[in-house]
């Protein structure tokens, strides 16, 4: 079964390990931990819970990681931000994601952005704005299956509305 989980302080090496699989700007998606040391990811995940309960820098808005996970194997992560502040408005969107590399071209990309969708819907946001670099074509083609419609494009980067009404 596949699902998504939210990120917990007690995640362990298997997640440690996923991360080692998605780089550090991974076709426009940052994973901090790509390089880290075990010591060093269990500091970011604690101070990652913290912000996700809600512990937030001045400059932030409110946001959920998950991880995607298949039974017990861990997939992909996943960040929801629950509103957009101008900068995010002009330069990204509500929704990030990635698979880990030996895991992609299997439908995962497609069943991480269904469910995060449906995260959305929980949260009451009835217009979703996703963006890609214009040169990601297996993430454009995600987004697009996901009833994504182009409303931008900006700096090689294509904006997508899905809306959840
Ligand atoms: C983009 C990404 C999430 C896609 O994940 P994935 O698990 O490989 O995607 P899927 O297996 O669901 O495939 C998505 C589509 O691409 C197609 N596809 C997958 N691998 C392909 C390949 N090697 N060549 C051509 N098409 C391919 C699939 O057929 C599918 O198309 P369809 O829905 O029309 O059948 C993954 O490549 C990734 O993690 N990239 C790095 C991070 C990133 O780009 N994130 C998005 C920006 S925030």
């Amino acid at each position: 079964m596949v699902y998504l989980r939210k990120i917990a302080v007690a995640d362990d090496i298997r997640i440690y390990n996923m991360l080692q699989e998605i780089g550090s700007n991974d076709n426009g998606f940052h994973n901090k931990v790509y390089g880290m040391s075990y010591h060093q990811f269990r500091e970011w995940l604690e101070n990652e819970c913290s912000v996700d309960a809600g512990n937030l820098e001045e400059w932030m808005v409110p946001q959920t990681s998950y991880w995607l996970f298949d039974d017990e194997k861990p997939i992909g992560y996943g960040r929801l931000r629950h509103y957009l502040n101008d900068q995010l408005t002009e330069t990204s969107g509500h929704i990030g994601y990635a698979i880990r590399s030996t895991e992609r071209g299997k439908g995962y990309g497609n069943q991480i952005l269904s469910l995060l969708l449906e995260e959305c819907k929980k949260l009451n946001i009835r217009r979703v704005q996703i963006g890609a670099n214009s040169d990601n074509v297996l993430s454009n083609k995600v987004i697009k299956k996901n009833g994504g419609i182009l409303i931008r494009v900006s700096k090689n980067k294509n904006f997508y509305h899905i809306d959840l009404t």
